[in-house]
């Protein structure tokens, strides 16, 4: 079935039948890529530019390893080895960029919307790594995608979304797509890091990290970003780490059978102990490899409709 969607900018908005065509779809990528030989000819011919203005480690290497896997042309753009360093702008190097005859764009950029003015730029198909504090649609989509490979099904699941949520990309693109999934959604954090405006989306607010525990089934437990300024909205990493951080001891006090996921890169013994990053509950690595597969699912549906 054809997506809806001409890009992938993020989950507002995104129906129910183009997540589930995009999770079903993974499936059968998720089978490919555990294969001797993980390569299929779908994307032959199409040449895909990733262009990270952000730094990565899984999402930049997860899209350029979906792309290879599905034989596209598979080109990375750094900033620091670019003419961005010689003052081009952000237009003039998409449009010199797309002079060469790419076919999909993959951005990551520390500004909002950038996926979106993209699109009026470019007649490439656009898919958001990552904008800002805005969305990260394939970090959802694999989250959804490891959720339900765990559980089953997402319908009436509880998720919470442990940590600075004000801050996070991840968060908000989990919101609207588990809320869409029909999955219960809620929040937990300190209240300097919960947006005021989080209860129009028609999640939960716990403040409590143990109230949140024993009222989910799943906690996507999200990286405090230091490097978003995000120290200075409480006291001291020690005392994030005393009320907010998932130890063993703190699982074990409330429920002990609850999912574990987190996006990476993990900030050890702060939101998570090194023990629980590592334990039985948690599904960290089943994220990664489960993205490789939800990539190749949004790159081959959107790269083979018009
Ligand atoms: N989860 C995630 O986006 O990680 P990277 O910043 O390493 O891509």
């Amino acid at each position: 079935m054809a997506l809806s969607i001409k890009h992938l900018l993020g989950l507002d908005g995104v129906s129910r039948e183009d997540i589930q065509e995009i999770l079903d779809t993974a499936v059968t990528f998720r089978e490919v890529i555990e294969r001797p030989i993980k390569k299929v000819p779908t994307l032959q011919g199409k040449t895909v530019v990733n262009l990270f203005y952000e730094n990565s480690t899984r999402t930049r290497i997860s899209f350029e390893l979906a792309e290879r896997r599905l034989s596209a042309d598979s080109l990375n753009f750094s900033v620091s080895t670019s003419s961005v360093t010689k003052g081009e702008s952000f237009k003039d190097t998409v449009r010199n960029i797309e002079a060469m005859k790419v076919d999909m764009i993959v951005v990551r950029h520390a500004s909002a919307g950038v996926p979106q003015y993209l699109t009026r730029i470019s007649g490439s198909k656009i898919i958001n790594a990552g904008d800002g504090t805005h969305e990260h649609p394939t970090q959802g989509l694999l989250d959804m995608y490891s959720i339900r490979e765990k559980l089953g099904h997402l319908e009436g699941v509880r998720v919470c979304i442990v940590g600075d949520i004000s801050h996070s990309r991840v968060a908000l693109s989990n919101i609207y797509g588990l809320t869409t999934m029909g999955a219960k959604v809620s929040v937990c954090g300190p209240a300097t890091m919960i947006p005021p405006f989080i209860k129009e989306l028609g999640v939960d607010v716990y403040y409590n990290i143990d109230d949140a525990i024993q009222a989910n089934d799943v906690l996507n437990v999200l990286r405090i970003q230091l490097e978003r300024k995000a120290r200075e909205y409480f006291p001291s990493i020690r005392e994030y780490q005393k009320f907010y951080g998932i130890d063993t001891q703190r699982l074990e006090k409330n429920k002990k059978d609850v999912l574990i996921l987190h996006p990476g890169p993990i900030n050890r013994g702060v939101e998570l102990s090194a023990e629980v990053a590592d334990g039985e509950h948690q599904v960290i690595l089943d994220q990664v490899t489960n993205g490789v597969a939800v990539r190749m699912a949004v790159l081959f549906l959107l790269g083979t409709q018009n």
